[in-house]
């Protein structure tokens, strides 16, 4: 994350957000705390009003929290934001556009087809799509080759991670200045390499979700003790250090590790039954389960607990200087 010892330079040049919702306004306030002009769109005029005052409540819960990126002002930060109902001014310039619009295809293809009419030669032009591979909704482009994924963590502010995904034709010149925009504004790329569905976080996250339901389903655990495993067992230790670097500090090294564990984990992973349906009789007991040690009424409660959480996560790890390498 952007250290608040290095004094932020206010840039000269624009970026561009287009889609003012929860993710919007998020990139908003990174760009911002990087010092960049931020000018941010949406097809709905209220949501572009009601994204500008919810930042500058988000930008002040973080300056409270000792959280602010780097060391402009709230104020001085705000005022690089400026929303806008004309996309094509919005694009025009533009060293950098994020598209935030909704996951849907068609939404994304129509989008893109207008980023693309009015992106400058030198533009990036990014989508923060969760799961749709960039080649589904740019090659019919002339301008495919700046065109990209790049893919935040909800919420970005504390969660750092960002996934990149060139599609085939995207140019490596692309990548690297989206990498290096990324990392200038305190977020830590990873570049994927293939085009592939979900890819890296999802596929991770779907791996974990399949075997936890299985646990349910098969009446091995229930869905609280199948949390328990992850918050009080792999959680706290996945906060520090990547599956690899465990399996290399659980050993002597990873040579010794794959030596020692090779036979079990092979032995363990065969025996992992069929993607769930996620459906019948699990589904009910995990919905019943969930419903009552968090009822509904209590969730918007429990986001608020979440962040809390998420924000001390995102101080110690700064305050211990333990960000990914
Ligand atoms: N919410 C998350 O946790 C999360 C995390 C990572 C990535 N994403 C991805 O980010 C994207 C946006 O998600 P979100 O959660 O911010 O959605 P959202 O529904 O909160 O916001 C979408 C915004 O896009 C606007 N919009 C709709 N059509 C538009 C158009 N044609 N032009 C301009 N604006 C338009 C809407 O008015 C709305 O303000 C999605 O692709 C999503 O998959 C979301």
């Amino acid at each position: 994350m952007a250290s608040n010892s290095v004094k932020t330079t206010l840039k000269k040049e624009k970026i561009a957000i287009v889609g003012s919702g929860l993710i919007g306004r998020s990139w908003a306030m990174l760009f911002a705390g990087a010092g960049y002009n931020v000018v941010l769109y949406d097809i709905k005029d209220e949501q572009v009003t009601s994204a500008l005052s919810d930042i500058k409540i988000q930008l002040e819960a973080v300056k409270k929290s000792g959280m602010l990126r780097g060391t402009l002002s709230v104020n001085e930060q705000f005022n690089l934001i400026s929303g806008s109902n004309d996309l094509e001014k919005t694009i025009t310039g533009a060293k950098h556009i994020q598209e935030c619009v909704p996951e849907n295809l068609d939404l994304k293809k129509s989008v893109f087809k207008n980023l693309d009419k009015y992106a400058d030669e030198s533009a990036v032009i990014s989508s923060s799509t969760s799961c749709l591979a960039p080649s589904l909704f740019t090659e019919e482009l002339p301008k495919r080759e700046q065109c990209i994924v790049c893919h935040p963590v909800n919420p970005p502010y504390y969660v750092p991670l960002m996934e990149v995904i060139p599609s085939r034709w995207t140019q490596k010149n692309v990548v690297e200045r989206t990498k290096e925009l990324m990392t200038e504004i305190g977020q830590v790329p990873v570049l994927i390499k293939k085009e592939l569905p979900g890819f890296a976080l999802n596929r991770i996250q779907y791996a974990i979700i399949g075997e936890c339901w299985r646990l349910v389903q098969d009446g091995v655990m229930s869905a609280e003790d199948v949390d328990k495993v992850m918050t009080a067992g792999l959680g706290p230790r996945y906060a520090f250090l990547g599956p690899f670097e465990v399996m290399h500090l659980n050993a002597e090294g990873m040579q010794n590790y794959i030596d020692r564990y090779a036979s079990s984990m092979k032995s363990v992973s065969a025996d992992f039954g069929p993607v769930p349906t996620f459906d019948g009789a699990a589904l009910n007991e995990i919905v019943k389960d969930m419903n009552s040690q968090i009822p509904l009424d209590k969730l918007e409660e429990r986001h608020q607990w979440r962040d809390a959480r998420l924000l001390g996560l995102a101080k110690l790890k700064k305050d211990m200087d333990v960000e990914q390498k």
